[in-house]
């Protein structure tokens, strides 16, 4: 994040918009003490939404080298996992072609 853009932030300007963390809450969290990417996201769940802080790990880790010195290129990554997307149950119950045809039948008109 260059200066020009954290210049135009203030206190309540969300930095994970999947769990509501304002810059507000990681600055206090910075002046507790904590350092790290995951304790940060631990504590407040910044980074823990649906899109697992592909929006907001960037502001996160730019705010966190802005306050403590540290170079974004050289602090550890935290735990990733991949971002939650709906699933229809049939699908993870191999049932995906079946629910096909039972919309072919219901186009036709012959029930369910
Ligand atoms: S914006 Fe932070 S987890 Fe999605």
């Amino acid at each position: 994040m260059s200066n020009q853009m954290s210049n135009r932030m203030s206190n309540q300007t969300i930095i994970c918009r999947c769990e509501d963390v304002t810059l507000e809450e990681i600055q206090n969290l910075i002046a507790e003490g904590l350092t790290t990417i995951d304790e940060i996201k631990r504590l407040s769940r910044c980074g823990m939404g649906p899109c697992q802080g592909r929006n907001c790990r960037p502001l996160l880790m730019n705010e966190l080298a802005r306050a403590t010195g540290q170079d974004v290129r050289e602090m550890k990554m935290p735990a990733f996992r991949p971002p939650t997307k709906p699933i229809k149950l049939g699908i993870l119950l191999g049932q995906a072609g079946r629910e096909e045809n039972c919309q072919e039948r219901a186009d036709r008109g012959e029930g369910s």
